[in-house]
């Protein structure tokens, strides 16, 4: 931050552009740079939580340049949500626990993208899958795709492991914690540490034991462990490799939003928030698909 501050206040940074992902950077100029931020000639946002915080200046009316939404662009919704997880899940699994996954009873909360890849991963190696979700459409997909839609309060004590990819708080709580079955393995693929709620398990009378990097057992007075994966962090973020074949994708799918900003003749783009135009989507997966063959 420091070499960051000297750059600022040594150059002319008339015509910067912010490529920010969960929009620190741009909160950071906000505040301290008020003067650059207004002139800066775009801003490209890549995550949830950066793209919610645009919306929140823009309600205020403090948004004074135009910016891209590149989390809610097709292609990045299917390459980095659904592909990169249904690639990812596994190998977080594996590497954390040596778990086998044939014949293991699983729940996963969400079959938005990241549920849906996660999902598709599991059953392709013979886990017996139940999905959790609020919205019908998405729920009546999980049934389509032959999983079985049900509540996480209903199936809790049965399940081998518990994944979360809701984007949502508290998704598990102490609740279901109590329910679990010895050995139950849960983690999170959605929304960075929220979805477990992990402040119901700081009691004096659970144990926490952790055995291997990202690996904690919460023991209760019974004996009964449960595995916590990557302190509710994104498991494949936190414990696997990922594809370099998606941060490809994403990467470049950033410096297209960025080279749209920046060479857009005034006017095109105003003081908003705008998606990806959606022909580059199709640009880019053409490129890519040439690149596979
Ligand atoms: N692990 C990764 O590599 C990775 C990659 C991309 C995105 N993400 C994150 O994963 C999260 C989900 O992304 P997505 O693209 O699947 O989002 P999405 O909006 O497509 O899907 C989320 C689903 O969860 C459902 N949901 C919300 N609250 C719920 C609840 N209480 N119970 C059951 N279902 C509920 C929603 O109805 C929705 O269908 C986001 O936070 C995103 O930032 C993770």
């Amino acid at each position: 931050m420091f070499y960051l501050q000297t750059q600022l206040t040594l150059y002319n940074f008339d015509s910067y552009q912010i490529l920010d992902d969960g929009g620190d950077m741009t909160h950071w100029i906000y505040k301290k740079h008020p003067a650059l931020f207004k002139k800066l000639k775009g801003i490209v946002e890549e995550s949830v939580t950066g793209v919610y915080r645009l919306y929140q200046l823009s309600k205020k009316g403090k948004l004074c340049i135009p910016t891209m939404n590149v989390n809610d662009s097709v292609i990045k919704q299917k390459f980095d949500n659904l592909y990169c997880c249904k690639e990812s899940i596994v190998d977080g699994l594996k590497r954390t626990t040596d778990v086998m996954i044939g014949g293991k009873q699983v729940v996963v909360c969400g079959y938005g993208e990241v549920g849906k890849g996660s999902c598709a991963s599991l059953k392709a190696l013979g886990a017996i899958v139940y999905v959790t979700e609020v919205d019908p459409i998405c729920a009546l997909q999980a049934c389509m795709d032959g999983f079985r839609v049900i509540t996480l309060t209903e199936i809790i004590r049965q399940v081998d492991m518990v994944i979360t990819c809701t984007g949502n708080k508290n998704i598990v709580g102490r609740e279901h914690f109590d329910k679990m079955k010895s050995g139950c393995i849960v983690c999170n693929m959605g929304h960075s540490n929220t979805e477990i709620d992990l402040t119901s398990l700081q009691t004096t009378e659970l144990k926490w034991q952790r055995v291997r990097p990202h690996v904690d057992h919460i023991i209760w007075p019974d004996g009964k462990r449960v595995i916590l994966l990557a302190e509710g962090r994104l498991l494949n973020l936190s414990c696997s490799t990922v594809p370099s074949f998606v941060l490809s994708i994403t990467a470049t799918t950033q410096a297209l939003a960025l080279i749209e900003l920046y060479n857009a003749p005034d006017g095109r783009y105003k003081q908003d928030i705008y998606l990806l135009p959606k022909k580059m989507g199709k640009f880019l997966s053409l490129i890519y698909s040439l690149k596979n063959k």
